[in-house]
């Protein structure tokens, strides 16, 4: 009996298996968190061992919840993009430390490339803008700062987590991305089926370092047998915005979904051809099936749950994630305090990888419940800004569906309504980036037909949030932020 589906989503915070039924309810869950290592302000590490081992323990945790390797059908994969693994292919040992999406230290390399007027071609052909959050200038640093990345010549193997994750599954056997991580590396051309050989050359790349750019669902690897008793084949495999854009069912051009995970993103989905930003969003491979790609415009906030996660751990302002609910509630309105939190840097529309956060309009009677309701206004704020720059490249959402951890908050949820003056849509099932993998997965290994085929089998019921708030309130709320971001 083959019944389920098992998702890995490894993000940028946590690790999680997941046994999907075909129908997309759950039938397990298991997680662990990541480390995180700051060497120093900007720097953002992991330890690549540690994804893989921690993957590897919360799929067979899955396994054993599902009855063994034979009850299940097939693998999805999804993962936090842009972070790079370097490792030996002939040992399977990473060379250091991943690189994770949110580090900083290649902003100066990305401002001398802006400088040197790279930046409309680079754009044009990938759909990225010069800024570290890419993968490119990442593995430049790592052969130029990491002796034995560069001395390890043709075993030298880069990737993406998808990648080091595949290449793990597989016993070492497969080194494969799929597009729709490729295409967040600044190393592939949006419409080209392999990866672009002057951009390899620009960043000093060999293009024999990098793996085979393949579908995102289909026979896409088969596993180790002895991983899990017995292999399992992979036949799903995306970036996790994108995964979380097909679990939210955003199938058709002009379907937008917002996901409120570590950083916070907004993709539309633009169909069959891309559409190119004048206005400082990013255009990416939703999907590429039997070598066809689907694209998304992309609006990508770095910081929304790291921030509950700042205050929680660091600032010691809350003592868990969703006390922020009530907290926010108990207070009328911010106090005249506004938060951005550009704890990483600014992402879209303003890519400012220097900027830092900000705190404004603190007084005596300031209290905890204003700075953690700034906190949540902030994420509204930040997905405005996205929704005029998408409205300025001539996309109108008619409406916005939401997902990820941060979103279980109803007064976040009303908010985003409020702020954006939508409608705003929340599925019960707000695993979205696990069920976009689990329906890749379920289509690659044929229970269902087709993407849509695999939406209508799997989707939930939704919770609409109607605009409420007066004009005169949004317009006050949104002077606040504008004259914060100004100060940044
Ligand atoms: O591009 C970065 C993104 O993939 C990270 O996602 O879920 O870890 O916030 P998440």
């Amino acid at each position: 009996m083959t019944d389920f589906i098992l998702v890995i989503d490894e993000g940028t915070t946590s690790t999680r298996a997941m046994l999907f039924r075909a129908d997309g309810t759950i039938a397990g869950t298991a997680q662990r968190p990541l480390t995180q290592h700051y060497p120093e302000p900007g720097h953002v590490e992991h330890d690549a061992a540690e994804i893989w081992n921690s993957s590897l323990a919360v799929a067979r945790e899955m396994v054993a919840t599902a009855g063994g390797a034979e009850a299940i059908a097939a693998i999805g994969i999804t993962n936090q993009r842009e972070t790079v693994v370097a490792w030996d292919r002939s040992t399977g040992r990473p060379f250091g430390t991943a690189l994770v999406w949110q580090d900083r230290r290649t902003a100066d390399r990305c401002k001398a490339l802006v400088t040197a007027g790279l930046e409309p071609m680079i754009q044009q052909r990938t759909g990225l803008l010069l800024d570290p959050y890419f993968s490119a200038t990442k593995m430049e640093w790592m052969l130029v700062n990491r002796p034995d990345v560069l001395a390890a010549g043709e075993r030298l193997a880069f990737g993406t987590i998808d990648c080091w994750l595949m290449w793990n599954l597989t016993g070492g056997t497969t080194h494969a991305t799929d597009a729709s991580n490729a295409s967040r590396t600044m190393l592939m051309a949006l419409d080209a089926k392999g990866w672009d050989p002057q951009l390899c050359e620009q960043f000093g790349i060999d293009a024999g370092s990098l793996p085979e750019i393949v579908d995102c669902l289909g026979q896409i690897g088969e596993t180790d047998p002895s991983l899990f008793g017995r292999s399992i084949p992979i036949c799903g495999m995306a970036g996790d915005q994108q995964a979380a854009t097909i679990g939210q069912g955003c199938l058709d051009a002009g379907h937008t979904k917002a996901t409120f995970g570590t950083g916070a993103f907004v993709l539309t989905n633009s169909g069959m051809e891309p559409l190119h930003s004048s206005h400082r969003l990013l255009s990416t491979v939703l999907f590429q099936e039997e070598g066809r790609r689907s694209y998304a415009l992309e609006g990508s906030v770095f910081v929304a749950g790291s921030l509950m996660q700042w205050l929680r751990d660091s600032a010691n302002l809350l003592v868990s994630a969703p006390e922020s609910e009530a907290l926010a509630a108990s207070v009328p309105d911010n106090g005249g305090v506004y938060m951005v939190p550009a704890l990483s840097g600014l992402g879209a529309p303003h890519w400012r990888p220097e900027a830092r956060g900000l705190i404004k309009g603190i007084s005596f009677a300031t209290t905890r419940a204003h700075l953690v309701r700034a906190a949540l206004e902030a994420q509204a704020h930040q997905i405005h800004d996205l929704m005029k720059a998408f409205e300025a490249d001539g996309v109108r959402w008619e409406r916005l569906r939401i997902d990820g951890g941060m979103v279980a908050n109803n007064w976040l949820a009303q908010d985003l309504a409020d702020i954006l003056d939508l409608e705003v849509e929340r599925p019960s099932m707000v695993e979205t980036t696990a069920l976009g993998a689990a329906m890749l997965a379920a289509v690659g290994a044929g229970i269902h037909p087709n993407l849509p085929a695999a939406a209508g089998a799997m989707d939930s019921e939704v919770t609409c949030f109607e605009p409420r708030m007066p004009s005169a309130e949004r317009e006050r709320r949104l002077a606040g932020w504008s004259d914060a971001l100004s100060r940044v």
